[in-house]
């Protein structure tokens, strides 16, 4: 929240359940605080089954756009009237804008996030250069192999403990996707360029995903969508082995930059060290 807030504040938010973890409203508000906007960035956690009714509330302005996450980001694309390419790709939306005519636009930000965190923590990264494996086949997975696949990668192996979610995210994609279960891992993983888990395992230090991360290249980059913990076991695995990691909190704070785009009409601040900001929320984990 800015030092002002009037009657012509421009109001955005974060829509979650639960909502009260999200880093969203810290990111966005330092930004707005720093570019001196007349604005506010807030939470909201409605229901999961009046989702629908609470974005018809929304129609017509009563906020400018939302970020939307778990477990709303398929239910936000279907509520759409327009949905983005790389929305419509990814099958989910993290960010809906609310024209004054009271249309819903939908989009996705997310792998723009998941491809500007690898540039920025693994400089070089070629998503052209080689296979890429993502560990997962919920939404998050399929975000990131559409991302992928759109960014030239030349395969996309989706490694997932239930094959059929696998094959189905395949299956939407395309050719260049393919689709195996967690004990071929060593087979998917042999010559890969990257490496992304998509999948909730790690989350709040719970056992990383045993896949045998030495069968990918010596110069394949691991990415964890988990950022609590930051150095998730997973990562910690990766750095054992000598390669180049990424992070979640990365992706978190790139995927909100277009979205703040989209909501107030510029670009974040870039002075705002919105990093240290979300790490020191996160209980100061370097
Ligand atoms: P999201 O939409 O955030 O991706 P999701 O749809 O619940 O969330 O998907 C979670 C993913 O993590 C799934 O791929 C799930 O595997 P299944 O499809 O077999 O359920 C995966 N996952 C979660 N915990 C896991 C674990 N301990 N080991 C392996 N995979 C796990």
């Amino acid at each position: 929240m800015s030092g002002t807030i009037s009657g012509a504040a421009v109001i955005a938010g974060v829509v979650g359940f639960p909502v009260r973890h999200s880093l969203s409203p810290l990111i966005h508000n330092a930004w707005i605080a720093a570019a001196g906007l007349d604005a506010a960035y807030v939470p909201f956690a409605p229901p999961a089954d009046r989702f629908a009714r609470f974005l018809d509330g929304l129609r017509g302005g009563a906020v400018r756009g939302l970020n939307v996450t778990l477990p709303f980001k398929e239910q936000a694309l279907a509520a759409a009237d327009q949905i983005s390419p790389r929305a419509g790709l990814a099958a989910a939306a993290n960010l809906l804008v609310f024209e004054p005519d009271g249309t819903i636009l939908a989009d996705n930000t997310d792998g723009l996030g998941l491809l500007q965190a690898m540039a920025v923590q693994a400089p070089g990264f070629d998503p052209t250069a080689g296979p890429v494996v993502i560990l997962g086949a919920g939404g998050a997975a399929r975000g990131a192999a559409a991302a992928f696949v759109e960014a030239g990668a030349p395969q996309v192996r989706i490694v997932n403990r239930t094959l059929a979610r696998a094959r189905a995210v395949a299956g939407a994609l395309g050719p260049k996707v393919e689709a195996c279960c967690l004990s071929q891992a060593a087979d998917a993983l042999a010559g890969a360029a990257a490496v992304i888990n998509a999948t909730s395992a790690g989350l709040d230090g719970d056992g990383a995903l045993d896949v045998p991360l030495e069968a990918a290249l010596a110069t394949a980059v691991v990415m964890d969508m988990v950022y609590k913990p930051l150095r998730t076991p997973f990562l910690r695995r990766a750095e054992g082995l000598g390669l180049r990691t990424v992070d979640g909190l990365e992706m978190l704070i790139r995927q909100a930059a277009p979205s703040f785009e989209a909501f107030f009409g510029r670009p974040p601040p870039a002075e705002v060290d919105v990093r240290r900001l979300a790490l020191a929320a996160l209980g100061g984990e370097a």
